[in-house]
Order: structure tokens, then C-alpha cells, then sequence
């Protein structure tokens, strides 16, 4: 199964489908990574926070699969934002990972009340500059986050990663990041499988299509152009959540899926982070 890639606005291509490895620890990573590059995914999305990067960098190591065919993103930790601890963090990842550059960091909360994000971002971007990372970007950036990172920064950050389902389709901040061409890509792509996948509208396109109801949505991501990067521990889902490349809703189908939007967040809103907050 070929997966596709996404360019992102600097040329450089991202695998549509990664492995969100949020929660996957120690003892079930190196499982999860062989069944994942065994059904064809090379993007891993972990992140500082997580406590899980040793791990993610070890199973990857044990693979055949070369280290420039794998798209690893990792993230700047809030407690760890300012221009010389984004130095610092950076290289803790890397030697996490064991690897020697990364192909996409990422701030990881805006934490704006906190002032930090424009010079974390300016140490990204001379970590950009000097090769270090492939591409740079943010996640959990409203509207407003972005105007003030882009007009203080030089280079436009190559990705928001977002809470991003059905029933919180962000349509707002995904017009802004298409406008500006920053690639969105969804975290919670399943919404955390709490009643989304027993929506009527989703089980109908699932019978219509002999597929299950993640993949219906997984595709409804996909027709918007995201990236997405779903997390499951389990063989089975795994592959499931990557056997998306042989079928296609039709434009009525992806619209009455944007139809369910309820403007309901799961996660916490961005603009109430604070640095600190969650441990
Ligand atoms: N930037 C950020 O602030 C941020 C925040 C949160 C997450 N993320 C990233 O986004 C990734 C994905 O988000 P997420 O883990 O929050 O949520 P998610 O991918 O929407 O959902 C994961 C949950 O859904 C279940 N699941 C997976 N595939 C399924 C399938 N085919 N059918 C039914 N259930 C399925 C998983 O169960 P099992 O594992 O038990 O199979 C798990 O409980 C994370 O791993 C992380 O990399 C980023």
C-alpha cells in the first residue's frame, strides 16, 4: 500500500498518515512500530512530553527501514519554551530519538500569556537554518496565535497541528492555515473513539463503503487535505487506520460530514494554557 505525502511550503514532503504514539509506552512501542512500518507508515508523531521518544528512537533503530525514508516530529515542551532552552530541548530530543535532525519540531502549546512562543520559535528557526530540522511549526495555534508568531518571525511556520474531528472541525483556523498555505494536520484525527464512530451518518458511509467507521472519517480528513496522525495500540487498528488509498467519498459525503460539526472541543483551549499547567 503507497502512502501519499503532502508538500509542505517549504517543498519538503510529509507522509499524509503517521503514527501518533501519545500514551504508548515503553513496553508496547516496539510492537506498535513494527506493525506500523510493517503496514507502510514512516511518519511518527511523539513529542518531548509524551516520555516516550527514547522508546519511539529505539524501535526505529531496530528497523531496516533507512533513517532519510522516516518522518519523525517531535515538540517543544511548555515548561521548556524560551530561545535558549529550545536549543537545549531540541538536542535532548534528538539524542532521545538517536537521531541527528529531526523532520519536524513543533511548539507545542502556544502558552501566549506566558510571552515565550515568537523567540522559541526564533531559536527553530535557526535551528532550521542550519539543517537541524526539516521543517518547523506549531500546534495548537489559533487564528490570532499565528498573525502575531508571523509578523515577529521570518519564516512561516510549515505546520499547525490541531484538535481537529468531526464534531470540532476548526473550519476557521483550517481556512486561515489553507489561506496562508501552513499544512494543518489533526490530532485527535478519532476523537478519541468516544461516541464519534457510533455517529448514524458515519456508520451509513461505512456500510456504503465496506469500510469501518475510522476510516470513514480518517478519509473525510484526507479529502480536506490533512495530515493526520492516529494513535492506537492495537495490530488490528493499526493497519486499519492506514488502509485508506482505496476508495473516495463523494463531495455530498465529505460536506455532510462537516455537517455534524458541534463546535465540541475535547482537549483544552489553547488560549487558557498556561505554562505549567499540565504535567
Ligand atoms: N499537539 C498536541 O497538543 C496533541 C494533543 C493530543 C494528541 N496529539 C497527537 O495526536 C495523536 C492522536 O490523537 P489521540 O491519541 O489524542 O486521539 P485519536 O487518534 O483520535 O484516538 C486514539 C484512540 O482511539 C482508539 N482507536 C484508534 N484507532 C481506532 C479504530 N480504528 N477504531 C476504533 N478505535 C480506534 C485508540 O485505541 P487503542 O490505542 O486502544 O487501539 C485510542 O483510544 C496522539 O497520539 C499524538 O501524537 C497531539
Amino acid at each position: 500500500m503507497i502512502n501519499d505525502s503532502q508538500i509542505l511550503n517549504n517543498g519538503y514532503p510529509m507522509p499524509s498518515v503517521g503514527l501518533g504514539v501519545y500514551k504508548i509506552d515503553d513496553d508496547g512501542m516496539e510492537k506498535v512500530v513494527t506493525t506500523a512500518l510493517d503496514a507502510g507508515y514512516r511518519a511518527f508523531d511523539t513529542a518531548y512530553f509524551y516520555g516516550n521518544e527514547q522508546a519511539l528512537g529505539r524501535a526505529l533503530s531496530q528497523s531496516d527501514i533507512p533513517r532519510e525514508d522516516l518522518f519523525i516530529t517531535t515538540k517543544l515542551w511548555n515548561d521548556y519554551q524560551g530561545y535558549d532552552k529550545t536549543f537545549e530541548y531540541f538536542q535532548k530530543s534528538l539524542e532521545h530519538l538517536g537521531t541527528d535532525y529531526l523532520d519536524l519540531f513543533l511548539i507545542h502549546w502556544p502558552c501566549e500569556a506566558d510571552g515565550l512562543f515568537i523567540e522559541s520559535y526564533q531559536a527553530m528557526e535557526e535551528l532550521y537554518e542550519q539543517g537541524k530540522v526539516k521543517a518547523i511549526g506549531v500546534c495548537n495555534f489559533k487564528q490570532h496565535h499565528l498573525e502575531k508568531l508571523m509578523a515577529h518571525t521570518n519564516i512561516k511556520p510549515m505546520v499547525n497541528q490541531i484538535e481537529l474531528h468531526p464534531y470540532f472541525n476548526q473550519q476557521d483556523v483550517q481556512e486561515f492555515c489553507d489561506n496562508h498555505d501552513i499544512k494543518v494536520t489533526a490530532w485527535m484525527p478519532l476523537m478519541r473513539n468516544r461516541g464519534l464512530l457510533e455517529d448514524p451518518v458515519i456508520v451509513k458511509l461505512a456500510e456504503k463503503y465496506q469500510k469501518t467507521p475510522a476510516q470513514i472519517v480518517l478519509r473525510w480528513h484526507l479529502a480536506h487535505n490533512r495530515i493526520i496522525i492516529p494513535k492506537s495500540k492495537t495490530p488490528e487498528r493499526i493497519r486499519e487506520n492506514y488502509d485508506l488509498f482505496d476508495f473516495n467519498l463523494e463531495i455530498t459525503e465529505v460536506a455532510e460530514i462537516d455537517s455534524l460539526n458541534k463546535n465540541a472541543r475535547q482537549g483544552k483551549d489553547p488560549d487558557k494554557v498556561r505554562i505549567g499547567d499540565l504535567k
